[in-house]
């Protein structure tokens, strides 16, 4: 077995270069150097990936004392970085990438976001204090402070009803309709098949996100996970300290937000024997 393993890593190392024990983030055995694309930004959270148009959108803590939060965007071509103006409070995002539609949450309802005029405008419908969004056929939100979870539809919001009984912070939807929430107690899923609610992990979940495939992943303020479409498992993809946030690219590098940054992480050429790494 050792053989074999031996083996195995040396065809690897010819192919791949170097084998060490690294230092830094290490994501699949593979070593991943961070490029900050955004930095001197207060706690940048909820981020979103817009894959029509290459754009990473994000809310912020603003600097502006009158003001709490602030919605923004990131193009990941250009590395323009530009606040939206028109919405009060702008704290969550989220795409739908079939219909071409930004959707954005503030303390007062849902905006919709123009690429021409860089403006949100707000849609008739809801006046809630939207905590989060998440786009999956549907435009899901959580209202804060009751921690409900919405689905907003033709200018009307309902109680999601597998979820119309609990509390949920942050809502995810998988490729076969099952329903990923978090609250104060942890990570449940709502599993469509037997239309039953599981406890999947005592996670503290600051953001949910999905791949262009509609993968999910979700961050802690100390790792990355990823929720095995197949197996149903979470994998700790990587320990990060003080996450805020992640998103995924369309060729999958990841996307994650520090206290004071957005940052990349790119795979380099080295791989590495422990997955779990000794941290940044
Ligand atoms: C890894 O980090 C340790 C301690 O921080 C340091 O002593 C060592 O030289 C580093 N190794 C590499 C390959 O950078
Ligand atoms: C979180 O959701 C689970 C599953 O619905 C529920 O049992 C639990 O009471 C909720 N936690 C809180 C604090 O409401």
């Amino acid at each position: 077995m050792k053989v074999i393993l031996v083996l195995a890593l040396l065809v690897y190392a010819e192919a791949r270069i170097a084998i060490e024990n690294c230092n830094g983030t290490v994501v699949h055995n593979i070593k991943h150097e961070k490029q900050v694309l955004k930095s001197n930004i207060r706690s940048p959270y909820q981020l979103a990936i817009d894959y029509n148009t290459n754009t990473l959108f994000f809310s912020y803590s603003s600097d502006d004392p009158g003001l709490t939060f602030d919605s923004a965007y990131i193009n990941l071509k250009t590395n323009e970085f530009k606040i939206i103006k028109g919405i009060t409070g702008g704290f969550a995002n989220a795409v739908d990438e079939q219909g071409n539609v930004v959707y954005l949450g503030g303390q007062d309802g849902i905006y919709q976001f123009d690429y021409e005029t860089k403006v949100a405008t707000r849609i008739d419908g809801t006046d809630h204090n939207i905590w989060q969004l998440f786009f999956k056929k549907d435009l899901y939100y959580s209202k804060y402070p009751e921690e409900e979870v919405y689905i907003f539809k033709n200018h009307k919001s309902h109680r999601v009803p597998e979820l119309a009984g609990t509390r949920g912070m942050l809502v995810a939807v998988d490729n076969f309709d099952n329903i990923y929430f978090s609250n104060s107690s942890g990570l449940f899923v709502h599993k469509k098949t037997k239309d039953y609610t599981y406890f999947v992990g005592d996670y503290n979940i600051n953001g949910f996100t999905h791949d262009i495939n509609g993968e999910l992943f979700f961050s802690t303020p100390e790792g990355i996970y990823y929720i095995n479409d197949k197996s149903k498992k979470v994998e700790k993809l990587t320990s990060i300290d003080n996450l805020y946030g992640v998103a995924i690219e369309a060729d999958g590098s990841i996307i994650y937000a520090s206290e004071d940054s957005l940052v990349r992480l790119k795979p380099t050429k080295t791989y590495c024997f422990s997955d779990e790494k000794t941290n940044l």
